[in-house]
């Protein structure tokens, strides 16, 4: 079944060729759902863009579209409004239908998309031996929802971890641990990740102070890059440290990524290099390798360069990323790049992009996005950090949700004077705590920063993970209560949308596939957020004012499988998102 959307698209189409003629073959007809149900369901603002172009009035305009087309087996006959807008509104008997197909299909009847694409969502990217920050942890929670629908939709994506693993860095971090701790070089497990991250600061210190240990600690780089084997074994541990530390998060969050850190790329750096410099992109600067991009430049004025290749002969960040995206587009076959990172990342980016363009990396099938976001703030609406200024420890922050999840758990437990298995307490603390946290970061527009609390997060009341859980558990205590078979009920399903808010909930259910197909191009999951959590107020309106179980045939029926498939819908899309849902809570 197609989206909605789409049908009336294709319907105007051809309505506007019928009443206009073929100038108007592949124009866009500008239907969008209405903000305002007065309005009916969908609305089709053409009419008033067109004024100019057909030389008459948009009224008269909407009429001749109107009169052309042909929708009365799905909508109602079309009013204008206004100067000439087309309000249409659905009728019931079509959403009955829909609904009825929708609910017999073990994926909701959500189309799969026509041109399946290549997909590259590079998120999460910790560094080693630093630690990983609610950054890192924003990238994760919205990397992996896009990757979700992306894959639902039939995409193939590639879900790479573009880990920081390679640098200088290492160098001064693996010859300060020569003298201050060799032991950690040699043998696996001797240190945390809060002592790695420790060393590493101080060995930057040191490295900052001493002229003797920077000439140690070069020659380290070099040790590492030319594949010195003590130094690489060293290296290896190091990362391995790191990376056990990290996929604690990722398990706990349900996380799956293929690390290709930053080494990978190691031996394809020269080959970028020499060949910007066959183009005759490369200028040298100070002994640097560069390349000047018109439009950036410093508070003077003088442009900034681009440095590839440093006077030391080590090569940046910025060389990885074009030796990473050329590996993307020609060996991934890539032809859809998306880069999860913090918005402080931009000009990085539009600096590499830029020189792949110049350069000619970028064929035009290709689409490269950057889906950037905000910080994530305390609750004084400063940067969030512990109490005494240090970077919060992501483990720690999980760790605190889900004690903080269970506690309410347990004060609700006993004003409800509910008694609970140990087993049932810590699921259920888990899956809220954790939901809470991946919920509230994904139902913000990622574009904006927002403030990180664990009360607004973890309430039942509002645009919240456990509101949206709690919707669900309702369904499932309806079947629990009233002994429902819904697999059996669903076989030869037959809705009516009798009451005016089983109508307006039938109307939403038929939407996943819309705002999904606007997710996957937007890259923003709040639109599937906002979708939720409109769902859940809507059932909960029909739920307070249709009675279900004690309502008589064929209502009865007609009710259940409503609740039924909103429980499907909001199980589904919030898998998409990565919460789990629970049965009872
Ligand atoms: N490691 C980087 C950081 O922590 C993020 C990497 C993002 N991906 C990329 N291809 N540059 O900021």
């Amino acid at each position: 079944m197609e989206p909605t959307i789409e049908y009336l698209k294709s319907k105007f189409d051809s309505a506007l060729v019928a009443a206009f003629g073929q100038d108007l073959v592949g124009i866009d007809p500008m239907i969008v759902p209405t903000t305002n149900p007065k309005f009916g369901d969908y609305q089709c603002n053409l009419a008033m863009s067109l004024a100019k172009k057909l030389n008459d009035q948009p009224r008269v305009i909407a009429t001749q579209i109107i009169d052309n087309l042909n929708i009365t087996d799905y909508f109602y006959p079309p009013k204008i409004a206004g100067p000439g807008f087309i309000n249409l509104s659905l009728r019931p008997e079509y959403i009955e239908s829909c609904l009825q197909t929708i609910i017999k299909d073990e994926q909701l009847n959500i189309s799969l998309t026509k041109n399946p694409q290549r997909v590259v969502i590079d998120f999460s990217s910790p560094n080693i031996a630093k630690e990983m920050h609610v950054g890192h942890l924003r990238s994760t929670i919205i990397g992996d929802s896009l990757a979700r629908v992306l894959e639902f939709q039939g995409h193939h994506v590639l879900r790479l971890n573009h880990v920081g693993d390679w640098g200088t860095q290492f160098g001064i971090l693996i010859s300060y641990l020569r003298e201050a701790f060799p032991e950690a070089l040699k043998t696996a497990n001797v240190l945390e990740i809060g002592d790695l991250v420790a060393f590493y600061k101080q060995s930057k210190k040191r490295f900052d102070e001493d002229k003797d240990f920077q000439k140690k600690s070069r020659q380290e780089v070099v040790n590492l890059q030319t594949g010195v084997e003590d130094s690489r074994y060293a290296w290896q541990l190091l990362c391995n440290q790191s990376r056990r530390e990290f996929q604690v998060i990722y398990d706990l969050l349900d996380i799956k990524l293929n690390e290709r850190g930053e080494s990978f790329y190691n031996s394809m750096l020269p080959g970028i290099v020499e060949e910007l410099k066959k183009l005759g992109l490369l200028e040298e600067n100070d002994g640097a390798q560069c390349v000047f991009l018109p439009g950036f430049t410093n508070k003077e004025g003088e442009s900034l360069p681009l440095i590839v290749q440093k006077s030391d002969g080590g090569y940046n960040y910025a060389t990885t990323d074009l030796a990473a995206l050329v590996h993307r587009i020609e060996k991934e076959e890539a032809t859809r790049l998306i880069y999860v990172t913090d918005a402080g990342q931009a000009n990085h980016f539009s600096q590499v992009w830029q020189v792949a363009k110049k350069a000619g990396w970028i064929p035009e099938n290709v689409e490269i996005v950057n889906v950037f976001f905000g910080l994530v703030l305390g609750e004084d609406g400063k940067k969030l950090k512990t109490r005494s200024g240090e970077t919060v420890r992501l483990r720690e922050l999980l760790d605190e949700a889900i004690n903080k999840s269970r506690n309410d758990l347990k004060k609700r437990l006993k004003e409800e004077k509910r008694l609970e298995s140990e087993e049932f307490i810590e699921n259920v603390a888990q899956v809220v705590g954790l939901s809470a946290v991946k919920y509230a970061d994904l139902s913000q527009n990622r574009n904006s920063n927002y403030v990180f609390s664990f009360d607004k997060m973890l309430a039942l009341q509002g645009n919240t993970a456990p509101y949206l859980l709690y919707a669900y558990v309702r369904v499932q205590g309806i079947a629990r209560k009233g002994k429902i078979n819904f697999e059996k009920l669903r076989k030869d399903a037959k809705i009516i949308l009798q009451d005016e808010p089983e109508l307006v909930l039938g109307k939403h259910l038929l939407q996943l596939n819309e705002v999904l197909n606007i997710v996957a191009v937007e890259l923003l999951p709040n639109r599937l957020c906002e979708y939720l959590y409109q769902l859940s107020e809507k059932f909960n309106k029909f739920f307070e004012n249709c009675p279900v179980l004690k309502s008589e045939e064929p209502l009865y029926t007609s009710r259940l499988l409503l609740c039924d498939v909103t429980a499907r819908t909001l199980k589904l899309g919030l898998s998409l998102l990565g919460i789990s849902v629970l049965e009872r809570m």
